[in-house]
């Protein structure tokens, strides 16, 4: 699993590498301009909103809501990213934050109508993945929503499968998300929807319970 630095590292070719793996439709980003597309159109449905994106790296998708009048605030602990996401949006709040430790006090008094994290949650174990959302859901609008578009998979055993074919370049330090398990993990907490993209790669939905 890559840390600050690493990401720091990889952050002027992140979006060269990232393109490759998803024009080949291969693991570890098959599905992920249709997982963004699909995050994005969601978030547009309400206009000006206010947005949290969650391991924003280099704000492909929170520029562009940005672009569109909606209010971006972001927490990224790599601050190469950080500096690529600023300059595409100058007044966003972009903190530079590590959320092993949970969310950053600056947060602690916002609200927002969209909570968005694309392929960075699986950097948190499924034990953390659970605290850290029950503190997310503490931040979203009544009626908001949280939108994670990441490596996913509709079972455990879809995901080993994907890892045997995988092999040569599978991380076996992240962890990725096996929806049967989360779902369960955080049926007590919200309401949990799935939508699988490609063979890897899905969007979870999550909203308050009522
Ligand atoms: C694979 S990139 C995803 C970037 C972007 N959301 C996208 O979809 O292209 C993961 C991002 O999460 C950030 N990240 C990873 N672990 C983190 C942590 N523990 N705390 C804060 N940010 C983290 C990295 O710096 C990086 O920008």
């Amino acid at each position: 699993m890559l840390n600050k630095q690493g990401f720091d590292l990889w952050a002027n070719d992140y979006d060269r590498t990232v393109q490759l793996s998803e024009e080949n439709n291969e693991y570890p980003f098959a599905g992920y301009k249709e997982i963004l597309k699909g995050i994005f159109n969601e978030a547009m449905q309400k206009e000006g909103s206010a947005i949290l994106d969650i391991g924003f790296g280099t704000g492909v998708l929170s520029a562009k809501l940005y672009e569109h009048g909606h209010s971006v605030d972001g927490i990224d602990f790599s601050e190469e990213m950080i500096a690529i996401a600023q300059e595409k949006m100058p007044e966003a709040r972009l903190l530079q934050w590590d959320i092993t430790n949970g969310l950053p006090e600056a947060i602690a008094d916002s609200s927002y109508d969209s909570i968005i994290s694309t392929y960075a949650l699986h950097h948190l174990t499924d034990a953390e993945k659970t605290v850290f959302i029950e503190n997310l859901l503490a931040r979203l609008k009544p009626d908001g929503k949280i939108y994670i578009g990441d490596i996913a998979f509709r079972t455990r055993e879809d995901l080993a499968k994907c890892r045997l074919d995988s092999i040569a370049y599978w991380d076996e330090d992240e962890f990725y998300f096996a929806y049967d398990e989360f779902e369960k993990s955080v049926a007590g907490l919200c309401r949990s929807e799935f939508h699988p993209v490609s063979h890897c790669g899905g969007v979870i939905i999550l909203s308050k319970l009522s």
